[in-house]
């Protein structure tokens, strides 16, 4: 076993933390930092929204070892009510942390107790824990880590005085981190508003599905290319901003125009075209990760696998009056908007809209099975048809 984990370590995951942009993903890397840190077995993350906690992330060597948890409480709508009665509960409504050695040995005096609910259920065995609150600016509790089951020489043990030190350290840095990164994701939700002014169908729901489809999308793909976690998760961040404002130049294009939908002479059509470019030229830098993503999505998302899209070659995309080329072709198109068309495409069709019933889920992927090799790339849908199961949870998390 390697050397315990020191301060100048918690200052390093600090200082990481502090770069991650991305609200989820942040969530994420803080759970799973802390866990680490302090050799838990298992973790588990809950933000709350009003009276209730919700489970955000839970991560288990045991149950089942890393990589593969975050499918199954990524996109989960189970909570557990604001109030003492439950460990999480308790650390949420009084903002101090808890330090137990083991659940099933809490006197029966205090206000809380342990629901062995969940050991029962998966055959776990929950010992320690240590249960640290996310107290935000205004002193209001943002969520609760609960860590559990400390290892050391293979066996459980308590977690340490220091453990809670170090943790609610971290649980100060991570929530000013936090709320860096939320003030972001509004910033990008403002964006999508001002293109909704124009279009009614680029709604916050439909572009925030767009940004979990794609990066998810992003995700497996990777993983089947064997590309690192951490690259995966710091593009990941990156991903989902961009496919999120991927029509976000529809606030330059004249709503008449838009509303038309798909019924376009010649003229309207190069003039609804001009989203693409319109939008890309908001992201000129090229020495961001961030922009230089976004605008990949936001020119390229109607490109086609076989050509047959928009806007095509262009040589400067801020010459004006904008000249279309010849539409990308395969691996020409890149490959964050090869994803996100599938994402965009896939969501359209599943979506109710004043013209056209939602399909099935079964049906969208049906067309975009239908079309791979011609409108969209195969390998991609290929990954995406296997998907099934995520994109239904997240269909029912952002309605
Ligand atoms: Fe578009
Ligand atoms: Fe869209």
């Amino acid at each position: 076993m390697s050397a315990r984990p020191e301060t100048k370590d918690l200052l390093k995951i600090i200082r990481n933390l502090h770069h991650i942009h991305d609200y989820t993903v942040l969530l994420e890397r803080i759970l799973h930092e802390a866990r680490l840190f302090v050799r838990a077995d298992a973790g588990t993350l809950y933000l709350r929204d009003n009276d209730k906690l919700y489970f955000n992330y839970i991560e288990n060597d045991t149950l089942f070892p890393e990589g593969k948890s975050e499918d199954k409480f990524t996109y989960t709508d189970r909570s557990i009510p604001l109030n003492k009665s439950s460990l999480a509960g308790f650390v949420a409504v009084t903002a101090q942390p808890l330090l137990i050695d083991d659940v099933y040995a809490l006197p029966d005096s205090l206000d809380f107790t342990f629901n062995p609910e969940f050991d029962k259920k998966s055959n776990y065995h929950t010992q320690s824990q240590l249960v640290i609150p996310l107290v935000g600016d205004n002193q209001k509790t943002l969520g609760v880590i609960q860590l559990i089951n400390a290892q050391y020489g293979g066996k459980t043990v308590p977690f340490s005085a220091m453990d809670k030190v170090h943790i609610s350290f971290l649980a100060d840095h991570a929530v000013l981190a936090l709320e860096k990164a939320s003030m972001a994701r509004e910033m990008v939700m403002r964006m999508v508003a001002i293109a909704e002014l124009r279009d009614p169908y680029e709604t916050g729901s439909h572009a925030k599905r767009v940004g979990e489809y794609a990066l998810v999308l992003y995700d497996h793909f990777a993983e089947s290319r064997g590309v690192s976690l951490a690259e995966r998760n710091q593009k990941k961040e990156a991903f989902r901003a961009a496919a999120i404002l991927h029509d976000v130049g529809k606030a330059g294009v004249s709503g008449d125009i838009l509303a038309k939908n798909g019924h376009y002479n010649e003229k309207e059509k190069l003039l609804m075209y001009r989203h693409t470019v319109y939008g890309a030229r908001l992201f000129p830098d090229s020495e961001s990760l961030w922009d230089r993503i976004a605008r990949e999505v936001v020119l390229n998302h109607h490109e086609r696998w076989d050509g047959s899209g928009y806007p095509g070659k262009i040589k400067d995309i801020n010459t004006n009056p904008i000249k279309f080329g010849y539409g990308k072709k395969g691996k020409e198109i890149p490959l964050s908007a090869r994803i996100v068309a599938i994402a965009d495409v896939y969501d359209a069709l599943t979506s109710e809209r004043s013209y056209k019933e939602a399909w099935t889920a079964e049906a969208a992927l049906h067309f975009l099975k239908s079309k791979s090799d011609k409108l969209f790339d195969p390998e991609l849908v290929g990954i995406f048809l296997k998907l099934n199961e995520t994109l239904d949870a997240i269909k029912r998390n952002f309605k």
